[in-house]
């Protein structure tokens, strides 16, 4: 007999990341038993003491969902044969040419199928093409002897964390689910009801799995559409910044994204590639995305000519200057590095002889580029030849930035944000704006 999900007292968590763990957190406090499971030995020895290495879920949180049992960690799959559900929450990076690299997700499948309780479900959570719950995973459920629907159940539902946010937690944040039945979708509606205010059903994965894409599409492709208009209003002597303010007064229609030095983390850079892969099996071309990706992959290349501007209008050459990158981390407030501009300015001012050094409170080394994050005093400010804002992590000091340094480059606006009263405040003279 399939069992009741009423009743699932014990969630697996697939990929204790930046998603499987604040998942896994917030179910141990909803009262729930749950039992992680990574590969990772690293992570899984540091979380098993208490240890996060996620700024979202503090340590003494963790601690004391571990002393009290309610949370494990483990790197022994044959623990989650224990449990009512196992979500599934690994990685789904490109592959070499751009294309869907699913090895995560079938490996984390098998490893669910070879310990599956009876009547348990399964739901997967990585960001994914629309398809591939109903036409990759739910086969193996078949291939395995499981029935879908009888002996297990199968669903989507994507995760919407955004790390560093405080304002929309898991439980404030709408959970869309889609199941491959009306029972897989019950199921999974009744599970996320525990941790979750608002769990909004759709009719099938497919709608789950694209929601989820349309959300990241949309981003990336707004976010390219001001940036290829920075480029403009910097050409017209337009002030980008104060102009989309202007703009986002509109109290309908309109909302605002800002201008950067190009977008990183795991998901925006990523995800629309797997839709604009998927397409090209439907006779499309889906040109947004691959327009949108590359403008936005143009940018830390625009970034650069406008740090050589900043430099050459104060005499001064990319070649032998000392350049202080500020904020490594693709986003302010959090210390993940996955596809962050910051690396590729590095790159490419290192590539055009300037002398680097960086500061970022929440990335302590960059083994690969040979670098620790330096202190930000006022002696290396006023020796420096250039700071670039990159990140503008709160941590950050910007009146000292802006006091001591001879040439502040923003790519963030935080100093006029910050500083100077709002997005279109005063720039101080020795602050060039991106
Ligand atoms: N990071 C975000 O902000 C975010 C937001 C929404 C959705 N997502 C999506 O969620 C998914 C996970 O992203 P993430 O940022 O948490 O990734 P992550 O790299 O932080 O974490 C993934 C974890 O999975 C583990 N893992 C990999 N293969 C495994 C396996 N077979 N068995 C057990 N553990 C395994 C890894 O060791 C790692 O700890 C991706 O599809 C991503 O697109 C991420």
């Amino acid at each position: 007999m399939p069992e009741n999900t009423n009743t699932i007292s014990t969630v697996g968590i697939i990929g204790l990341g930046y998603v499987g763990l604040p998942l896994a957190t917030a179910f141990a406090e909803a009262g729930l038993h749950v039992i992680g499971y990574d590969l990772a030995e690293d992570k899984v020895a540091a979380l098993a003491e208490g240890r996060s290495y996620i700024e979202d879920v503090p340590s003494a949180v963790l601690a004391r969902l571990v002393s009290a049992g309610t949370l494990e960690a483990t790197t022994d799959p044959t623990r989650l044969a224990d449990c009512g559900a196992q979500l599934i929450c690994v990685p789904t990076p490109l592959g070499e040419h751009r294309e869907p690299d699913l090895s995560y997700v079938l490996s984390a499948t098998e490893t669910a199928l070879a310990n599956l309780a009876p009547g348990a479900l399964v739901v997967l959570e990585s960001t994914t093409w629309p398809g591939t719950t109903r036409e990759v995973l739910a086969p193996m459920f078949e291939a395995a002897g499981r029935h879908i629907g009888e002996d297990a159940y199968l669903a989507f539902s994507p995760e919407r964390v955004d790390p560093g946010n405080i304002r929309w937690s898991i439980k404030e944040t709408p959970k869309v689910v889609g199941g491959l039945t009306t029972e897989c979708s019950r199921r999974a509606e009744a599970l996320y009801a525990t941790i979750c205010d608002t769990v909004h059903p759709v009719s099938t994965p497919e709608s789950a799995e694209m929601s989820k894409i349309i959300e990241n599409t949309f981003r990336a492709v707004n976010i390219a559409l001001v940036n290829e208009l920075a480029i403009l209003a910097d050409r017209m002597g337009v002030d980008i910044w104060e102009a989309i303010e202007a703009s986002s007064t509109k109290p309908f229609g309109f909302m605002p994204f800002w201008p950067g030095p190009g977008l990183g983390g795991h998901c925006i850079p990523i995800d629309p590639f797997y839709l604009a892969w998927r397409a090209r099996a439907f006779d499309m071309d889906s040109e947004f995305v691959e327009l949108a990706g590359r403008v936005n992959v143009n940018m830390p290349y625009y970034a650069v000519s406008r740090i050589a501007r900043s430099l050459n209008d104060r005499g001064k050459a990319v070649r032998g200057a000392k350049v202080l990158l500020l904020g490594m981390a693709y986003k302010a407030d959090v210390g993940d590095l996955r596809e962050s501009p910051s690396l590729k300015l590095l790159e490419l001012l290192r590539a055009e002889g300037a002398d680097i050094s960086y500061h970022d409170p929440h990335v302590a080394t960059l083994a690969d580029e040979g670098l620790s994050s330096v202190e930000l005093t006022s002696e290396r400010l006023a020796e420096t030849d250039c700071v670039i804002i990159a990140t503008a992590h709160m941590a950050i000091d910007l009146g000292t930035v802006v006091e001591h340094a001879d040439l502040v480059v923003d790519l963030r606006n935080a100093v006029r944000h910050r500083l100077g009263g709002g997005v279109a405040g005063a720039v101080p003279p020795n602050v060039d704006v991106l």
